[in-house]
Formats: structure tokens, sequence, C-alpha cells
């Protein structure tokens, strides 16, 4: 049996939908600071799909933009001033920065308040203690996707296969805020199909191109691939999406499945952010 595929691209119409519903009944226009530093083609199209939907849900860009050279001065100094600006609800620095900029002292700069990415240390510690706040975008994208889909996640098996700040860590403690019994993998654990057949729901974060395929998978399991990679065939994930959609319950195609819901819960953190202010 084929497994279900669920599309990220209409939940997060959805959720965009229900975002600018909440901006129109909130009067004042939340404002976004994207801040990109250089000038990387890759950043530079996140950036600009992040403004424009941040337009279109009804919010004011104040997007900043400094060059490839600027000084970590510079950066933290354009941080505090976002801080201090009334006019802005969220910021989001674009990663990767520069490799001479300190990328987290700058992160850790950015008030908790208006912390739309959940990525500073304050954040992060919110999140693993189980307390509320801003939290990572492409993981919260996840767990909205996972409710959508009415996964039950208390008492569940989850496995994520992955440890970065921006998906792997936040990702498991979310799962295991509901409740999950939470499993992290990585490039150095031993017998990796072992551990992922055992999840009920397993969220592929590695960044390693169809690293899973149909013997990491337990029939009928709930498969989320965050993973995204072009290759002259195409683009596609850290799951082989052909084979394992044949074994699974539930999988997310590359491109069209958590992509899509990283700007979408952005949006909802600048919305919840400047909901808090007013
Ligand atoms: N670069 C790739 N993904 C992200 C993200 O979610 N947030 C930020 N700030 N930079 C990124």
């Amino acid at each position: 049996m084929s497994a279900r595929v669920l599309d990220g691209a209409d939940v997060a119409r959805q959720l965009r939908r229900s975002v600018a519903a909440d901006v129109a009944r909130l009067g004042a226009a939340p404002g976004l600071a994207t801040v990109l530093v250089g000038d990387d083609p890759a950043s530079q199209i996140y950036v600009k799909n992040k403004r424009k939907q941040c337009v279109e849900v009804g919010m004011r860009d104040l997007h900043r933009h400094l060059s490839a050279e600027a000084s970590q001065e510079e950066v933290e100094s354009l941080i505090e001033d976002l801080n201090a600006d009334h006019q802005v609800d969220g910021i989001l620095v674009q990663l990767p920065l520069p490799k001479h900029l300190d990328f987290r002292a700058i992160i850790d700069r950015i008030s908790p308040a208006k912390d739309v990415d959940g990525l500073t240390a304050i954040s992060a510690g919110r999140l693993a203690q189980g307390r509320p706040g801003l939290q990572p975008c492409t993981p919260a994208g996840v767990m909205t996707l996972l409710d959508h889909a009415e996964v039950p996640l208390s008492g569940a098996r989850a496995v994520v296969v992955g440890r970065s700040d921006l998906v792997g860590r936040p990702m498991a403690q979310m799962l295991l805020a509901r409740h999950a019994t939470v499993t992290i993998c990585h490039s150095r654990t031993r017998e990796l199909a072992e551990v992922t057949r055992e999840a009920d729901v397993l969220i592929a974060a590695a960044g390693v191109p169809q690293l899973l395929g149909r013997e990491h998978i337990r029939p009928g399991a709930a498969v989320i691939d965050v993973g995204i990679h072009r290759r002259e065939t195409g683009l596609c994930g850290d799951v082989d999406f052909d084979a394992v959609k044949e074994i699974a319950g539930i999988i997310t195609p590359v491109p069209g499945g958590v992509g899509p819901m990283t700007i979408a819960s952005l949006l909802r953190n600048t919305l919840d952010a400047a909901a808090a202010t007013r």
C-alpha cells in the first residue's frame, strides 16, 4: 500500500490565511526585519521569499542589508538598533553569515521577545525546559504538519535524524514536549536502520541526500523529510521518496512538504511577537 502524501504547500497556505486574518484583527501591522549580510545567492532567494510573504499577509517588510565585509560590531550594532525600534516586532538574521563573523554572538544579541527564528540561547533554553517562547520555524512547521495529519504523538516513538541548532535539537524538544519518546540519531549513530525502524514518527533532518531508504522504515510510520538537495535530476530530500512511500503510512514530498511550512511558521511567530506587545 502506498503512503498518504502530505501536501505542505496546502497546509502552509491555510496557515498564512489564518495569520493574515489575525493580522487584520490586530489593527497595527506587525513589522519583520530580515537581516541579510553579504550576497549569498541561496540566502538572497530565501530572504526574498520571506519578505514577499510577509507583505502578502499584511505585515511590514523592514529588511536590512549589510555588505559581506560588515564587521562584527556593525552587525551587532544593527541588531541593537532593531531591538530598540518599536516598529520592529520580529528580527531574523539569515544564516549562514560570512565566515569572519561570530554568528552565535550575533544571534544572541536579538531580544528574545523579537527572536522570531527561535535561535537565541534564551529561546532554545526555554524550549528545552518546556517553557513558552518563540520556537524555530522549520520544526514548528513540522509540528503543524503532524497535527494537521492527526498523527498521535503522546507515547509514540519518535526518532529525529540530525542534531542541528536549526532543526534536529529543537525538533526533539518539541516532540518531547508532546510526550513522545524521543531518540536523536546523528552521523556517529551505530546501526542507524535498527534505531529508525523503531520509529512511529521519523524526522529526517541529516542533510544527506536520500540517506533513508526502505530498510530504515517501520511499516505504517509517519516519515517527515526536512532535507532539500539540488541534484541533476531535480530536488530531493534526505529520504528516498519512491522507495519509502511503499512502506510508510504518511510521507512528506520534496519539494512541497516541509519547505513551505518554514516561512508560514515565521509569519505566525512574527504575529505572536507583535500580539504580545499590543
Ligand atoms: N538558513 C537556512 N534556513 C534558515 C532559517 O530557518 N533561519 C535562518 N535565519 N537562516 C536559515
